[in-house]
This record gives structure tokens, C-alpha cells and sequence, in this order.
């Protein structure tokens, strides 16, 4: 075996540090925001049930695969993936999919940061306490008014980015372990005020029906391939976030455990953000497949009629900054640490080129909602189609060759000592998983969505 590397961008102080930052990472906008939205798109039980399949047959091990690359590899995705494949003796070319997860992290920020930017915008409309006042229709017609507005929702895309590469420019690790630690908890017990304000309306039963009861008629093969990029998307795979993540992970953390740990956090504010969202949606009559605004519309609503609704709705959409932070600076991460490594560009510096690649990306977004609406390719406009094209291409895309790679070409002796799992049922059973049902799977799924079979 090679000499072990040491990552030159600094290490986590521990493991728990490791599992705070990348549950950070996973816990996001894609929980809160495009889970439920995308659940109502398709529909309901069936697709929660495809996607929690997704999450357990597919997002586990891939996320033991990427962090253990990320790990033996100690280096940006794509140099990771050069110096790997050369140490077993592939073609170097492999770091392409470094680069894909590059082009990937880009291309998701762009959108991200746009829709982050409606969460800063609520925070100043729930601290105002607009919503107290307004009728649901008012409160509707004040998101597509905000939508209508270029000028408003660049100032908020402006405002999040700047806040990305604030803290991609100071090293991901100062300030992050210190901000998740209080944040995740405190989002995690507004989800359960949430949750229970949601029982206490008249659509609760119905939307526990909705979530958890699986009408097979709705799932299409369009709505499989959504649930398993959904699962990619929300547990940041694909890309290299979390391989990056995990290149700064301790020799003596145990990647099982610590992955187990990242995946339940994740699934449990999904499922939380579902059960806060669908029961308002029966409730107050409103429509579970409106798209991407969804909870921008519902939880005003709600926040509007609880008690004490102004705190709660203000701390709610500040918390879901804060999630979406948190998981915007994974995003950047690769393509900063490939700039500091391979153009020697400081870090500083290296996070703000990156930045503005992404902020420009997100230009086209912002004007898909007002400008640019009629510009579509098949139906979808300009954000519709980065959304698209991310989780349900490239991000299973990476995820299988990630599998490959790791199952199939690197050598046992290295995995299963990069791993630390042992060669016992648990690492026989992660490594047929990884070898067969991963890429199979995705592999299915793509075909499938593409009518093929
Ligand atoms: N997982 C994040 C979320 O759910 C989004 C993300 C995707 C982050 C891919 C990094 C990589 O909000």
C-alpha cells in the first residue's frame, strides 16, 4: 500500500465533526423544500416509497463509496480520482468524473441559491408580519409577485452566493462545526412545532394517507427516475460534496456508522417536512403538485394562524438559511479545493472565481420565473431543466460510475482497508450491494424514464 496522504486543506477536529458537516451538507432546500414538492408532483405514497427504497439500496453504500474515495484519496474529486486510479493501475481519465462532479456542483448551486434567496426574502416577509394579516390568496399573489420580480430575486440570489463564498473562503471547517451543532437541532425541533401544528388542522389524516399510503397507479417511470434523483440530491451524492467532505475525515473513523448516522438524519427531516406540509396542503384546500413554491405558499399560511406564528415563521425560514448554507458550501467545495491544489490560487480568491461562476449560471434561473418564461425545450424552462438535468442525469450518473469504480476496479485489499469494515457480512453484503444492485439499479431506472424498457 501507498503511504497514506494527508489532505493539504486541514483535517475535522473528529469523526462527530465529520457527521455534522455532512449531514449539513445533505440536510437542506432538498428536504424541506423539494422533497414535499416533488412528492406532490408525483403524487404521494408511491413515490416516498420508491425513494426511501432509493435512499436504502442505493444512497448507503454509494455514500460508504464516496467517502472511503474521498478518504484514501485525501485531495479535491478530481485529483482523488487521478491519483486512485493510478495507484490501481486504471486510466487517469477517470478524474472526468471528478470534473462531471465539478460541472454538477455549479450547475445545482446556480438554482440552489435562487430558491435560497426566496427563503432570505421570507425571512424579511415573516418578520414583518405580513402574513398575520394576509388572506391565502394574498399570500400566493405574494410569491408570484416575488417571482415576477428579477430585480428582487438577484438581490437575494446576490446576497446567498456572497454568503456561500464567505464561508468556502475561511476554510469550510472554521465556524461550520460550531453552527451546525445548534442549528440542526434547533431546525429539527421547529420541524416537530411544525409537525404538530399540522395535526392539530383537519387534514392531518389526510395527509399522512397522501405521504404514507402507496397508489401503485400513480408511479410512473418518470416518478421512479425522480425518486432516485431526489435521493442523490438529498443525500448530496454524485458529485463529489461528500467525497470532498470525507477527504478531510480522521484515519480512525469508521465510515459505517458514521454514513448510517448522515442517511437517518436526512430521511427524518424529509419525512418531518412532508408531514408538516401535506396536512396544510388538504387542509386549506390547496394544491399538492403546484411546483417548486409549494411550501412558499403553505407555511405562510400556517405561520399565519398559529400562535405566536411570527416567531415561529421568522425562526423557521431563518433556520432553512442557515440549512440551505450549510449545504451551499458543499456545493463549491470540489472546484475550490481543485483550484487551490492544481492553480495554486488562494483560498479566498479560489471561492469567489467559483462563486461567480455559479452566480452567473443562476442569472438564467432567476430570469426563467419572469423574462425568460416562455423560453422552454420540452416544456421546462431555464431552472426547471438545471433542476432536471442534475439530480436525475448527473448525479445517478456519478453515483454509478462512483460504484463501479469502487466495486469493480479498485482492489479488494485497498477498499477493504480503506473501509475498516473487516470482510465479514456486514462488507459482503455492502459489496454486493455496490457491485450489483447500485449500478443495476440506476442503470434501470435510467432506461426505463427513457422508455427503452
Ligand atoms: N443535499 C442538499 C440538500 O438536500 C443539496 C446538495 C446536493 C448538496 C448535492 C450537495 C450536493 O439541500
Amino acid at each position: 500500500m501507498t503511504e497514506k496522504r494527508q489532505s493539504i486543506h486541514g483535517q475535522w477536529s473528529s469523526r462527530w465533526a465529520f457527521i455534522m458537516a455532512a449531514t449539513g451538507s445533505a440536510v437542506g432546500l432538498g428536504n424541506i423544500w423539494r422533497f414535499p414538492y416533488i412528492t406532490g408532483e408525483y403524487g404521494g405514497g408511491a413515490f416516498v416509497l420508491m425513494y426511501l427504497a432509493c435512499v436504502l439500496m442505493v444512497g448507503i453504500p454509494i455514500m460508504m463509496a464516496e467517502v472511503m474515495l474521498g478518504r484514501r484519496g485525501r485531495q479535491s474529486p478530481i485529483n482523488t480520482m487521478e491519483s486512485l486510479s493510478k495507484e490501481e493501475g486504471l486510466n487517469p481519465a477517470w478524474r472526468y468524473l471528478g470534473w462531471m462532479g465539478v460541472v454538477a456542483g455549479f450547475l445545482i448551486l446556480s438554482f440552489y441559491s435562487v430558491v435560497a434567496g426566496w427563503t432570505l426574502e421570507y425571512i424579511f416577509h415573516a418578520g414583518s408580519g405580513s402574513f398575520l394579516t394576509a388572506t391565502d390568496g394574498e399570500i400566493s399573489e405574494a410569491f408570484d409577485r416575488l417571482l415576477r420580480d428579477p430585480g428582487q430575486l438577484l438581490a437575494m440570489h446576490t446576497l446567498f452566493m456572497a454568503l456561500t463564498v464567505v464561508v468556502v473562503a475561511m476554510g469550510v471547517r472554521s465556524g461550520l462545526e460550531r453552527a451546525v451543532k445548534v442549528l440542526m437541532p434547533a431546525l429539527f425541533i421547529l420541524l416537530l412545532i411544525m409537525v404538530g401544528y399540522a395535526m392539530s388542522t383537519d387534514g392531518f389524516q389526510e395527509g399522512v394517507y397522501y405521504m404514507f399510503y402507496p397508489d401503485w397507479s400513480k408511479l410512473s417511470a418518470e416518478g421512479f427516475l425522480a425518486a432516485l434523483g431526489q435521493a442523490f440530491f438529498s443525500l448530496s451524492l454524485g458529485m463529489g460534496a461528500i467525497m470532498v467532505y470525507g477527504s478531510y475525515l480522521p484515519d480512525d473513523a469508521s465510515i459505517g456508522h458514521t454514513t448510517v448516522s448522515i442517511v437517518l438524519a436526512d430521511t427524518l427531516v424529509a419525512i418531518m417536512a412532508g408531514l408538516a406540509i401535506f396536512p396544510l396542503v388538504f387542509a386549506y384546500g390547496l394544491e399538492a403538485g403546484s411546483g417548486p413554491g409549494l411550501i412558499f405558499v403553505t407555511l405562510p399560511i400556517a405561520f399565519g394562524q398559529m400562535p405566536y406564528g411570527q416567531v415561529f415563521g421568522t425562526g423557521f425560514f431563518v433556520l432553512l438559511l442557515f440549512a440551505a448554507w450549510t449545504s451551499s458550501i458543499s456545493l463549491l467545495e470540489p472546484a475550490v479545493a481543485w483550484l487551490v491544489e492544481n492553480r495554486g490560487i488562494a483560498r479566498p480568491k479560489s471561492a469567489a472565481i467559483a462563486g461567480l461562476i455559479a452566480w452567473t449560471l443562476g442569472i438564467g434561473s432567476v430570469l426563467s420565473f419572469n423574462l425568460w418564461q416562455d423560453y422552454r425545450l420540452f416544456g421546462k424552462t431555464y431552472f426547471d431543466i438545471m433542476d432536471y438535468v442534475t439530480s436525475n442525469i448527473l448525479l445517478p450518473l456519478g453515483g454509478l460510475l462512483i460504484a463501479i469504480f469502487t466495486a469493480w476496479l479498485m482492489s479488494r485489499k485497498a477498499v477493504v482497508a480503506e473501509l475498516g469494515l473487516g470482510e465479514g457480512l456486514v462488507f459482503q453484503s455492502w459489496l454486493f450491494v455496490v457491485r450489483f444492485v447500485a449500478p443495476v439499479g440506476v442503470v434501470v431506472i435510467f432506461l426505463h424514464a427513457i422508455d427503452i424498457i
